[in-house]
């Protein structure tokens, strides 16, 4: 199987983290694209029309996008613990806190292309104002409800807080986001160890 990714990409790594932990890693191949709302790479246009990293383009050519579709796939291809669980409340805990820590990484990215990507003079502050108001407040939440009580679960929902937060640290250095979350903190500095984790750290 062919994954589209970008070694900086969050949502790359989210599904590249599940592979390693589910021992599928293996059956990839991992083709390096350049991809920007403005610069769309025309052989990820081929096989996604949306343009958007991940995308996992299977041997009989069949294309799956985005990363939650991936990941979920991925998961029916391994013997071991389900990173979806099957059924009941865990399922739902763990699709909802993947979406809310998508949405972290979806406000952080937008953050990121109007800072870096959209010319100076057409930048919006407000815009970006409001994107890390999400960030901020997503992350508040998984302090206040969710982080105490991860310990050493392993599943869809904290794999998907690490790469939001590790993407945190790599393009939004000086946010601090630790001082006000300990609880957070603490957890992801240990889950950072992990070498699925390790393996798939931003590069600079
Ligand atoms: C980044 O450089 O921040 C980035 C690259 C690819 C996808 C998403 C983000």
């Amino acid at each position: 199987m062919r994954l589209h990714s970008n070694p900086a990409s969050p949502f790359g790594r989210k599904v590249k983290v599940l592979a390693i932990e589910t021992g599928v890693f293996d059956q990839l191949e991992v083709h390096q694209v350049q991809t920007t709302p403005v610069g769309p790479d025309p052989s990820l246009v081929a096989d996604n029309p949306l343009a958007k990293i991940p995308c996992l383009v299977l041997a009989d050519g069949f294309a799956l996008y985005d990363s939650r579709v991936i990941c979920e796939y991925l998961d029916t291809l391994h013997g071991g613990p389900r990173m979806f669980p099957p059924e009941g409340p865990a399922r739902w805990a763990a699709l909802q806190l993947q979406s809310l820590a998508d949405g972290i990484t979806d406000a952080a990215l937008l953050a990121r292309y109007e800072s870096f990507l959209r010319p100076e003079p057409q930048r919006w502050p407000a815009w970006i104002d409001g994107q890390l108001d999400k960030v901020t407040r997503g992350l508040d939440r998984i302090e206040a409800v969710e982080a105490s009580s991860f310990g050493e679960r392993l599943d869809i929902g904290v794999i998907t807080v690490a790469c939001a937060v590790g993407y945190l640290d790599f393009r939004f250095p000086g946010m601090a986001w630790r001082t006000t979350r300990p609880a957070l903190a603490m957890w992801y500095d240990q889950f950072a160890t992990r070498p699925s984790m390790l393996a798939t750290k931003p590069p600079g």
